[in-house]
Protein backbone atom coordinates (compact mmCIF):
# COMPACT_ATOMS: atom_id res chain seq x y z
CA UNK A 1 0.00 0.00 0.00
CA UNK A 2 1.41 3.41 -0.72
CA UNK A 3 0.92 5.75 1.60
CA UNK A 4 2.78 8.97 0.47
CA UNK A 5 -0.18 10.90 0.11
CA UNK A 6 -2.25 9.48 3.56
CA UNK A 7 -2.04 13.04 5.06
CA UNK A 8 -2.51 15.58 2.36
CA UNK A 9 -4.00 18.88 2.75
CA UNK A 10 -2.71 21.38 4.78
CA UNK A 11 -2.83 20.41 8.67
CA UNK A 12 -1.25 23.09 10.00
CA UNK A 13 0.02 23.08 13.59
CA UNK A 14 -0.09 18.87 13.80
CA UNK A 15 3.47 17.63 15.18
CA UNK A 16 4.63 15.95 12.45
CA UNK A 17 4.50 12.07 12.64
CA UNK A 18 7.90 9.97 13.93
CA UNK A 19 10.38 9.40 10.95
CA UNK A 20 14.25 9.73 10.37
CA UNK A 21 15.34 12.64 7.69
CA UNK A 22 18.40 11.35 5.98
CA UNK A 23 20.08 13.43 4.30
CA UNK A 24 22.58 13.22 1.57
CA UNK A 25 25.11 15.62 1.26
CA UNK A 26 25.02 16.09 5.21
CA UNK A 27 28.41 17.94 4.85
CA UNK A 28 27.34 20.93 2.64
CA UNK A 29 26.07 24.18 2.10
CA UNK A 30 22.62 23.18 2.04
CA UNK A 31 22.86 21.23 4.96
CA UNK A 32 24.41 23.63 7.56
CA UNK A 33 22.77 26.83 6.74
CA UNK A 34 19.28 25.52 5.91
CA UNK A 35 18.33 22.48 7.08
CA UNK A 36 19.28 22.01 9.84
CA UNK A 37 18.07 25.39 11.05
CA UNK A 38 14.94 24.79 9.20
CA UNK A 39 14.75 21.68 11.44
CA UNK A 40 15.88 23.84 14.50
CA UNK A 41 13.34 26.45 13.57
CA UNK A 42 10.47 23.50 13.45
CA UNK A 43 11.54 22.52 16.48
CA UNK A 44 11.20 25.59 18.24
CA UNK A 45 7.50 25.39 16.71
CA UNK A 46 7.36 22.14 18.37
CA UNK A 47 6.26 20.87 14.79
CA UNK A 48 8.70 17.87 15.33
CA UNK A 49 8.00 14.46 16.99
CA UNK A 50 9.96 13.77 20.10
CA UNK A 51 10.45 10.49 18.03
CA UNK A 52 12.59 12.25 15.58
CA UNK A 53 16.07 11.47 14.07
CA UNK A 54 18.36 12.60 11.14
CA UNK A 55 21.10 10.85 9.56
CA UNK A 56 23.77 12.33 7.82
CA UNK A 57 25.52 11.05 4.47
CA UNK A 58 28.74 12.66 3.00
CA UNK A 59 31.85 11.16 1.56
CA UNK A 60 34.10 12.93 4.51
CA UNK A 61 35.10 10.46 7.24
CA UNK A 62 33.55 11.58 10.72
CA UNK A 63 31.58 9.60 13.63
CA UNK A 64 28.35 11.13 15.18
CA UNK A 65 30.06 13.48 17.37
CA UNK A 66 32.64 14.70 15.29
CA UNK A 67 29.66 15.47 12.96
CA UNK A 68 27.76 17.12 15.77
CA UNK A 69 30.38 19.27 16.97
CA UNK A 70 30.77 20.92 13.05
CA UNK A 71 27.47 21.53 12.92
CA UNK A 72 27.00 23.05 16.87
CA UNK A 73 30.16 24.92 16.05
CA UNK A 74 28.16 26.65 12.90
CA UNK A 75 24.91 26.50 13.53
CA UNK A 76 24.39 29.30 15.88
CA UNK A 77 24.90 31.69 12.70
CA UNK A 78 22.95 30.11 10.69
CA UNK A 79 19.89 30.38 13.07
CA UNK A 80 18.15 33.43 12.43
CA UNK A 81 16.77 35.43 15.35
CA UNK A 82 18.04 34.52 19.11
CA UNK A 83 20.12 30.86 19.58
CA UNK A 84 18.44 28.52 22.41
CA UNK A 85 21.02 25.85 23.47
CA UNK A 86 18.28 23.62 25.05
CA UNK A 87 16.35 23.55 21.63
CA UNK A 88 20.21 22.18 19.96
CA UNK A 89 20.61 19.91 22.00
CA UNK A 90 17.21 18.48 21.99
CA UNK A 91 18.16 18.58 18.04
CA UNK A 92 22.05 16.99 18.77
CA UNK A 93 20.67 14.22 20.48
CA UNK A 94 19.28 13.32 17.57
CA UNK A 95 21.56 13.68 14.99
CA UNK A 96 23.74 10.99 13.30
CA UNK A 97 26.24 10.72 10.82
CA UNK A 98 27.64 7.75 8.38
CA UNK A 99 30.25 8.23 5.57
CA UNK A 100 30.40 6.73 2.11
CA UNK A 101 30.17 7.40 -1.55
CA UNK A 102 26.74 7.57 -3.31
CA UNK A 103 27.66 5.10 -5.85
CA UNK A 104 28.94 2.54 -3.70
CA UNK A 105 26.06 -0.29 -2.58
CA UNK A 106 27.88 -0.70 0.81
CA UNK A 107 27.22 2.90 1.52
CA UNK A 108 23.35 1.86 1.66
CA UNK A 109 23.87 -1.05 2.96
CA UNK A 110 25.36 0.74 6.04
CA UNK A 111 23.09 3.38 5.96
CA UNK A 112 20.43 0.12 6.22
CA UNK A 113 22.33 -0.82 9.37
CA UNK A 114 22.67 2.58 10.80
CA UNK A 115 18.57 3.15 10.29
CA UNK A 116 17.75 0.27 12.45
CA UNK A 117 19.77 0.99 14.91
CA UNK A 118 17.80 4.70 15.30
CA UNK A 119 14.70 3.37 14.75
CA UNK A 120 15.01 0.93 17.72
CA UNK A 121 16.09 3.90 19.58
CA UNK A 122 14.14 6.74 18.28
CA UNK A 123 10.71 4.33 17.78
CA UNK A 124 10.92 6.32 14.25
CA UNK A 125 8.02 3.49 12.90
CA UNK A 126 10.38 3.31 9.48
CA UNK A 127 8.74 6.24 8.15
CA UNK A 128 11.95 7.61 6.33
CA UNK A 129 12.66 11.19 4.43
CA UNK A 130 15.60 11.29 2.50
CA UNK A 131 16.46 14.46 1.55
CA UNK A 132 18.66 14.80 -1.71
CA UNK A 133 21.17 17.64 -1.36
CA UNK A 134 23.71 16.25 -3.68
CA UNK A 135 24.95 17.34 -7.32
CA UNK A 136 22.01 16.28 -9.90
CA UNK A 137 24.65 13.77 -11.03
CA UNK A 138 23.34 11.58 -7.83
CA UNK A 139 19.69 11.96 -7.87
CA UNK A 140 18.70 9.31 -9.83
CA UNK A 141 21.63 7.27 -8.39
CA UNK A 142 20.89 7.41 -5.05
CA UNK A 143 17.14 6.77 -5.75
CA UNK A 144 18.01 2.94 -7.39
CA UNK A 145 20.21 2.44 -5.09
CA UNK A 146 17.79 3.08 -1.89
CA UNK A 147 14.99 1.14 -3.50
CA UNK A 148 17.93 -1.85 -4.24
CA UNK A 149 18.81 -1.48 -0.50
CA UNK A 150 15.09 -1.98 0.69
CA UNK A 151 14.62 1.30 2.04
CA UNK A 152 12.27 3.05 -0.13
CA UNK A 153 9.21 0.05 0.17
CA UNK A 154 6.49 1.78 1.77
CA UNK A 155 4.55 -1.35 3.59
CA UNK A 156 2.15 -1.66 6.47
CA UNK A 157 1.57 1.97 7.61
CA UNK A 158 5.15 3.09 7.20
CA UNK A 159 6.15 5.83 4.25
CA UNK A 160 9.39 6.43 2.49
CA UNK A 161 9.61 9.93 0.82
CA UNK A 162 12.36 11.20 -1.48
CA UNK A 163 12.92 15.02 -1.42
CA UNK A 164 14.82 16.34 -4.17
CA UNK A 165 16.62 19.74 -4.98
CA UNK A 166 17.27 21.32 -8.00
CA UNK A 167 18.65 21.88 -10.80
CA UNK A 168 15.86 18.88 -12.20
CA UNK A 169 17.71 18.53 -15.33
CA UNK A 170 19.51 20.91 -17.74
CA UNK A 171 16.57 20.94 -20.70
CA UNK A 172 13.67 19.15 -21.43
CA UNK A 173 15.59 15.62 -22.32
CA UNK A 174 17.23 15.97 -19.12
CA UNK A 175 14.34 16.42 -16.82
CA UNK A 176 12.71 13.80 -18.73
CA UNK A 177 14.86 11.39 -18.28
CA UNK A 178 15.65 12.22 -14.42
CA UNK A 179 11.52 12.00 -14.23
CA UNK A 180 11.59 8.02 -15.97
CA UNK A 181 14.89 7.14 -13.75
CA UNK A 182 12.88 8.21 -10.26
CA UNK A 183 9.52 7.05 -11.07
CA UNK A 184 10.90 3.34 -12.37
CA UNK A 185 12.22 3.48 -8.45
CA UNK A 186 9.99 5.44 -6.90
CA UNK A 187 5.78 6.32 -7.44
CA UNK A 188 5.25 9.56 -7.77
CA UNK A 189 3.55 10.22 -4.37
CA UNK A 190 6.93 9.47 -2.82
CA UNK A 191 8.79 12.07 -5.48
CA UNK A 192 9.35 15.84 -3.71
CA UNK A 193 10.82 18.30 -6.21
CA UNK A 194 11.99 21.12 -4.06
CA UNK A 195 11.50 24.59 -5.28
CA UNK A 196 12.57 26.66 -2.17
CA UNK A 197 10.31 29.68 -3.91
CA UNK A 198 7.57 28.20 -2.62
CA UNK A 199 8.91 27.82 0.92
CA UNK A 200 8.42 31.48 1.16
CA UNK A 201 5.44 32.88 2.73
CA UNK A 202 4.89 35.87 0.47
CA UNK A 203 5.03 33.34 -2.38
CA UNK A 204 2.54 30.97 -0.71
CA UNK A 205 0.07 34.13 0.41
CA UNK A 206 -0.06 34.55 -3.63
CA UNK A 207 -3.07 31.73 -3.16
CA UNK A 208 -4.51 33.23 -0.39
CA UNK A 209 -4.51 36.76 -1.61
CA UNK A 210 -6.86 35.21 -4.43
CA UNK A 211 -8.59 32.89 -3.41
CA UNK A 212 -9.36 33.60 0.21
CA UNK A 213 -10.57 37.10 -1.17
CA UNK A 214 -14.17 37.71 -3.15
CA UNK A 215 -13.03 41.34 -4.27
CA UNK A 216 -9.74 40.29 -6.02
CA UNK A 217 -9.92 37.36 -8.16
CA UNK A 218 -13.15 39.35 -10.76
CA UNK A 219 -10.63 41.48 -11.88
CA UNK A 220 -8.03 39.28 -12.22
CA UNK A 221 -8.19 38.65 -16.13
CA UNK A 222 -7.50 40.10 -19.93
CA UNK A 223 -10.63 42.44 -19.26
CA UNK A 224 -8.96 44.62 -16.08
CA UNK A 225 -5.01 43.74 -16.03
CA UNK A 226 -3.25 45.23 -19.00
CA UNK A 227 -0.16 43.20 -17.76
CA UNK A 228 2.41 41.46 -15.19
CA UNK A 229 5.86 42.05 -15.01
CA UNK A 230 8.02 40.02 -12.42
CA UNK A 231 11.21 40.99 -11.10
CA UNK A 232 13.79 38.88 -9.70
CA UNK A 233 16.71 41.26 -9.02
CA UNK A 234 19.82 40.23 -6.92
CA UNK A 235 22.62 42.23 -6.34
CA UNK A 236 25.49 39.58 -5.53
CA UNK A 237 27.03 38.36 -8.42
CA UNK A 238 27.99 34.64 -9.18
CA UNK A 239 30.28 34.52 -6.07
CA UNK A 240 32.00 31.40 -5.86
CA UNK A 241 29.45 29.50 -7.69
CA UNK A 242 31.12 30.12 -10.93
CA UNK A 243 31.87 26.11 -11.89
CA UNK A 244 27.97 25.59 -11.89
CA UNK A 245 26.57 28.77 -12.76
CA UNK A 246 29.15 29.16 -15.80
CA UNK A 247 27.27 26.00 -17.73
CA UNK A 248 23.70 26.68 -16.35
CA UNK A 249 23.70 30.54 -16.87
CA UNK A 250 20.74 32.54 -15.67
CA UNK A 251 17.61 31.19 -17.60
CA UNK A 252 18.66 27.62 -16.50
CA UNK A 253 19.01 28.59 -12.90
CA UNK A 254 16.02 30.84 -12.25
CA UNK A 255 13.32 30.64 -14.70
CA UNK A 256 12.09 26.73 -15.27
CA UNK A 257 12.12 26.43 -11.90
CA UNK A 258 11.45 29.62 -9.39
CA UNK A 259 9.84 32.68 -11.96
CA UNK A 260 7.49 29.85 -13.45
CA UNK A 261 6.08 28.93 -9.97
CA UNK A 262 5.57 32.62 -9.55
CA UNK A 263 3.62 32.63 -13.07
CA UNK A 264 1.29 29.66 -12.22
CA UNK A 265 0.35 30.40 -9.11
CA UNK A 266 -0.56 34.27 -10.27
CA UNK A 267 -1.92 32.82 -13.39
CA UNK A 268 -3.58 29.59 -12.43
CA UNK A 269 -7.80 29.36 -12.48
CA UNK A 270 -9.32 28.43 -8.98
CA UNK A 271 -8.68 25.33 -7.71
CA UNK A 272 -11.72 22.72 -6.97
CA UNK A 273 -9.62 22.24 -3.48
CA UNK A 274 -6.49 22.56 -1.55
CA UNK A 275 -5.78 18.98 -2.36
CA UNK A 276 -2.19 18.72 -3.75
CA UNK A 277 -3.08 17.52 -7.23
CA UNK A 278 -5.91 19.78 -7.77
CA UNK A 279 -3.71 22.93 -7.13
CA UNK A 280 -1.23 21.10 -9.14
CA UNK A 281 -3.75 20.90 -11.74
CA UNK A 282 -3.91 24.00 -12.41
CA UNK A 283 -0.79 25.33 -12.53
CA UNK A 284 0.45 22.46 -14.58
CA UNK A 285 -2.16 24.19 -17.10
CA UNK A 286 -0.99 28.02 -16.96
CA UNK A 287 2.50 26.22 -17.83
CA UNK A 288 1.05 24.32 -20.76
CA UNK A 289 -0.79 27.30 -22.13
CA UNK A 290 2.39 29.67 -22.28
CA UNK A 291 2.68 30.59 -26.06
CA UNK A 292 5.33 28.34 -27.76
CA UNK A 293 8.33 30.98 -29.12
CA UNK A 294 9.36 30.20 -32.53
CA UNK A 295 13.00 30.86 -33.25
CA UNK A 296 11.80 34.48 -34.25
CA UNK A 297 10.19 35.27 -31.27
CA UNK A 298 13.26 34.36 -28.95
CA UNK A 299 15.40 36.99 -31.03
CA UNK A 300 12.58 39.56 -30.44
CA UNK A 301 10.58 38.67 -27.01
CA UNK A 302 13.73 37.43 -24.94
CA UNK A 303 16.82 39.76 -24.10
CA UNK A 304 20.33 38.37 -22.34
CA UNK A 305 23.05 39.91 -20.18
CA UNK A 306 26.32 39.47 -18.70
CA UNK A 307 27.34 41.66 -16.34
CA UNK A 308 30.61 43.58 -16.82
CA UNK A 309 32.50 45.25 -13.63
CA UNK A 310 30.53 48.00 -11.56
CA UNK A 311 29.69 49.27 -8.00
CA UNK A 312 26.97 47.44 -6.45
CA UNK A 313 26.33 49.28 -3.22
CA UNK A 314 29.54 49.84 -1.74
CA UNK A 315 30.76 46.82 -3.15
CA UNK A 316 32.79 46.62 -6.47
CA UNK A 317 32.59 43.75 -8.42
CA UNK A 318 34.57 41.76 -11.39
CA UNK A 319 33.61 41.39 -14.86
CA UNK A 320 31.64 38.03 -14.87
CA UNK A 321 34.73 36.87 -16.85
CA UNK A 322 36.98 37.31 -14.54
CA UNK A 323 35.21 35.71 -11.53
CA UNK A 324 36.48 32.39 -10.21
CA UNK A 325 35.79 29.33 -12.60
CA UNK A 326 33.92 30.79 -15.35
CA UNK A 327 35.59 30.57 -18.45
CA UNK A 328 37.60 33.97 -19.77
CA UNK A 329 35.63 34.11 -22.70
CA UNK A 330 32.26 32.77 -21.32
CA UNK A 331 29.03 33.60 -23.38
CA UNK A 332 26.87 32.63 -20.50
CA UNK A 333 24.23 35.11 -19.23
CA UNK A 334 23.57 36.21 -15.82
CA UNK A 335 20.78 38.45 -16.88
CA UNK A 336 17.41 37.08 -18.35
CA UNK A 337 13.96 39.29 -19.86
CA UNK A 338 11.46 37.92 -21.96
CA UNK A 339 7.84 38.47 -22.57
CA UNK A 340 5.60 35.93 -22.82
CA UNK A 341 2.24 35.07 -23.91
CA UNK A 342 -0.70 32.92 -22.23
CA UNK A 343 -2.88 31.74 -24.64
CA UNK A 344 -5.97 31.10 -22.32
CA UNK A 345 -9.53 32.74 -22.02
CA UNK A 346 -8.16 34.64 -18.86
CA UNK A 347 -5.33 35.54 -20.04
CA UNK A 348 -4.92 35.88 -24.00
CA UNK A 349 -3.76 39.12 -24.97
CA UNK A 350 -2.19 39.98 -21.30
CA UNK A 351 1.42 39.93 -21.70
CA UNK A 352 3.56 38.58 -18.98
CA UNK A 353 7.26 40.39 -18.80
CA UNK A 354 9.96 38.82 -16.42
CA UNK A 355 13.42 40.13 -15.63
CA UNK A 356 15.66 38.14 -13.58
CA UNK A 357 19.57 38.71 -13.11
CA UNK A 358 22.79 38.66 -11.15
CA UNK A 359 24.81 42.04 -9.71
CA UNK A 360 21.34 44.38 -10.33
CA UNK A 361 21.21 47.62 -8.84
CA UNK A 362 18.90 46.67 -5.82
CA UNK A 363 17.61 43.04 -4.67
CA UNK A 364 13.96 42.85 -5.15
CA UNK A 365 11.42 40.11 -6.12
CA UNK A 366 8.45 41.48 -6.87
CA UNK A 367 5.11 40.82 -9.08
CA UNK A 368 3.22 43.57 -10.10
CA UNK A 369 -0.66 43.54 -12.03
CA UNK A 370 -1.08 46.48 -13.75
CA UNK A 371 -4.82 47.46 -14.58
CA UNK A 372 -5.83 48.73 -17.43
CA UNK A 373 -6.62 52.67 -17.26
CA UNK A 374 -10.18 54.05 -16.93
CA UNK A 375 -12.08 53.84 -20.04
CA UNK A 376 -12.77 57.89 -19.97
CA UNK A 377 -10.82 60.76 -19.01
CA UNK A 378 -12.90 62.98 -17.59
CA UNK A 379 -10.01 65.14 -15.55
CA UNK A 380 -8.94 66.33 -19.06
CA UNK A 381 -7.54 69.59 -16.88
CA UNK A 382 -5.84 68.06 -14.47
CA UNK A 383 -2.47 66.15 -14.96
CA UNK A 384 -4.61 62.63 -14.53
CA UNK A 385 -2.48 62.04 -17.98
CA UNK A 386 0.59 61.73 -15.95
CA UNK A 387 -0.76 58.98 -13.58
CA UNK A 388 0.28 56.03 -13.62
CA UNK A 389 -2.32 53.47 -14.09
CA UNK A 390 -3.56 51.33 -10.47
CA UNK A 391 -1.11 48.64 -9.60
CA UNK A 392 -0.90 45.70 -7.44
CA UNK A 393 2.49 44.97 -6.27
CA UNK A 394 3.08 41.73 -4.52
CA UNK A 395 6.70 41.81 -2.80
CA UNK A 396 8.28 38.77 -1.84
CA UNK A 397 11.55 39.58 -0.76
CA UNK A 398 13.35 41.61 1.11
CA UNK A 399 9.85 43.69 1.61
CA UNK A 400 7.56 41.10 2.29
CA UNK A 401 3.86 42.53 1.64
CA UNK A 402 1.19 43.38 -1.11
CA UNK A 403 0.67 47.26 -2.11
CA UNK A 404 -2.40 48.69 -4.11
CA UNK A 405 -1.76 52.32 -6.14
CA UNK A 406 -4.51 54.34 -6.94
CA UNK A 407 -5.40 58.03 -7.84
CA UNK A 408 -6.82 60.43 -5.07
CA UNK A 409 -7.66 64.04 -5.00
CA UNK A 410 -4.85 66.03 -3.39
CA UNK A 411 -6.46 68.30 -1.16
CA UNK A 412 -6.76 72.26 -2.31
CA UNK A 413 -9.49 74.13 -4.31
CA UNK A 414 -8.74 72.82 -7.43
CA UNK A 415 -8.78 69.30 -8.61
CA UNK A 416 -5.59 67.87 -8.68
CA UNK A 417 -4.64 64.15 -8.29
CA UNK A 418 -2.11 62.33 -6.14
CA UNK A 419 -1.06 58.94 -6.58
CA UNK A 420 -1.29 57.04 -3.07
CA UNK A 421 -0.64 53.65 -2.05
CA UNK A 422 -2.23 50.81 0.14
CA UNK A 423 0.63 49.40 1.97
CA UNK A 424 0.36 45.70 4.07
CA UNK A 425 3.20 44.68 5.18
CA UNK A 426 3.77 41.47 6.97
CA UNK A 427 6.23 41.83 9.28
CA UNK A 428 4.66 45.59 10.87
CA UNK A 429 1.56 43.25 10.91
CA UNK A 430 2.32 40.22 11.84
CA UNK A 431 6.22 40.55 13.32
CA UNK A 432 8.98 38.64 11.85
CA UNK A 433 8.92 34.90 11.86
CA UNK A 434 12.71 34.06 11.95
CA UNK A 435 12.75 31.26 9.32
CA UNK A 436 15.21 29.39 6.26
CA UNK A 437 11.98 29.08 4.38
CA UNK A 438 12.37 25.28 4.12
CA UNK A 439 10.86 24.31 7.52
CA UNK A 440 6.77 24.76 5.67
CA UNK A 441 8.68 22.25 2.70
CA UNK A 442 10.05 19.71 5.12
CA UNK A 443 7.28 19.96 7.37
CA UNK A 444 4.99 19.20 4.33
CA UNK A 445 7.19 16.55 2.99
CA UNK A 446 6.48 14.43 6.72
CA UNK A 447 2.76 15.41 6.54
CA UNK A 448 2.93 13.83 2.59
CA UNK A 449 1.27 16.94 1.32
CA UNK A 450 2.71 17.98 -1.38
CA UNK A 451 1.08 20.85 -2.79
CA UNK A 452 4.26 22.98 -2.31
CA UNK A 453 6.10 20.50 -4.59
CA UNK A 454 6.95 19.96 -8.08
CA UNK A 455 4.96 17.13 -9.97
CA UNK A 456 7.11 15.92 -13.41
CA UNK A 457 4.41 17.12 -15.80
CA UNK A 458 4.98 20.37 -14.34
CA UNK A 459 8.82 20.64 -14.69
CA UNK A 460 8.89 19.15 -18.06
CA UNK A 461 6.14 22.13 -18.63
CA UNK A 462 8.84 24.60 -17.40
CA UNK A 463 11.89 23.21 -19.57
CA UNK A 464 9.41 23.22 -22.58
CA UNK A 465 8.62 26.69 -22.94
CA UNK A 466 12.33 27.77 -21.90
CA UNK A 467 13.39 25.06 -24.92
CA UNK A 468 13.41 27.41 -28.17
CA UNK A 469 15.64 30.15 -25.95
CA UNK A 470 18.30 27.28 -25.07
CA UNK A 471 18.56 26.38 -28.55
CA UNK A 472 18.30 29.54 -30.22
CA UNK A 473 20.70 30.83 -27.65
CA UNK A 474 23.68 28.25 -28.12
CA UNK A 475 23.25 28.35 -32.01
CA UNK A 476 24.13 32.07 -31.34
CA UNK A 477 26.15 32.70 -28.87
CA UNK A 478 25.91 36.17 -27.64
CA UNK A 479 27.75 38.91 -29.14
CA UNK A 480 28.96 42.00 -27.25
CA UNK A 481 28.99 40.97 -23.46
CA UNK A 482 29.06 42.00 -21.05
CA UNK A 483 26.68 44.62 -21.91
CA UNK A 484 24.95 45.60 -18.61
CA UNK A 485 27.39 47.13 -15.86
CA UNK A 486 27.36 45.19 -12.21
CA UNK A 487 24.89 47.83 -10.09
CA UNK A 488 22.76 48.93 -13.32
CA UNK A 489 19.09 47.58 -14.05
CA UNK A 490 20.66 45.81 -16.91
CA UNK A 491 21.07 45.61 -20.88
CA UNK A 492 19.18 48.34 -22.37
CA UNK A 493 17.51 46.14 -24.45
CA UNK A 494 15.55 44.86 -21.86
CA UNK A 495 13.71 48.58 -21.16
CA UNK A 496 13.07 48.53 -25.03
CA UNK A 497 11.38 45.09 -24.66
CA UNK A 498 8.54 47.02 -22.77
CA UNK A 499 9.10 50.04 -24.61
CA UNK A 500 8.03 48.63 -28.07
CA UNK A 501 4.93 48.01 -25.92
CA UNK A 502 4.48 51.58 -24.99
CA UNK A 503 5.48 50.32 -21.30
CA UNK A 504 7.89 50.04 -18.68
CA UNK A 505 9.42 48.24 -16.01
CA UNK A 506 8.14 49.37 -12.69
CA UNK A 507 10.89 51.64 -10.86
C1 LIG B 1 18.94 29.59 -6.38
C2 LIG B 1 19.86 29.95 -7.51
O1 LIG B 1 18.08 28.55 -6.75
O2 LIG B 1 18.18 30.74 -6.02
C3 LIG B 1 20.76 31.10 -7.12
O3 LIG B 1 20.64 28.82 -7.86
C4 LIG B 1 19.95 32.27 -6.65
O4 LIG B 1 21.59 31.49 -8.22
C5 LIG B 1 18.95 31.83 -5.58
O5 LIG B 1 20.83 33.23 -6.11
C6 LIG B 1 18.00 32.96 -5.24
O6 LIG B 1 17.24 32.60 -4.12
P1 LIG B 1 16.63 33.71 -3.17
O7 LIG B 1 15.82 32.93 -2.19
O8 LIG B 1 17.79 34.44 -2.55
O9 LIG B 1 15.81 34.61 -4.05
Amino acid sequence: MQNSQANSGQVSGTVAPPCTMVIFGAAGDLTKRKLLPALYNLAREKLLPDDFAVLGVARAELDHAAFRKQIADEIAGFVPGTFDPKLWEWLEQRLYYTSGQFNDPKTFAKIAGELATIEAKHKTKGNLLFYLATSPDFFAPISTALRDAGLTSEEGNRWRRVIVEKPFGRDLVSAKALNLSLQSVLVESQIYRIDHYLGKETVQNILVFRFANGIFEPIWNRRYVDHVQITVAETLGVELRGGYYDRAGCLRDMVPNHIFQLISLVGMEPPISFDADAVRDEQSKVLRAVRPMSPEDVLSSTVRGQYGAGGVGKRQLANYRAEPNVNPNSCTETYVAMKLGIDSWRWNGVPFYLRVGKALAARTTEITIQFRRPPLVLFRNTDINSLMPNQLVISVQPKEGISLSFGAKIPGATLKVGEVDMDFDYANHFGSTPATGYERLMYDAMLGDQTLFQRADMVEAGWNIVAPMLDVWEALPARGFPNYQAGSWGPREADTLLERDGRAWRA
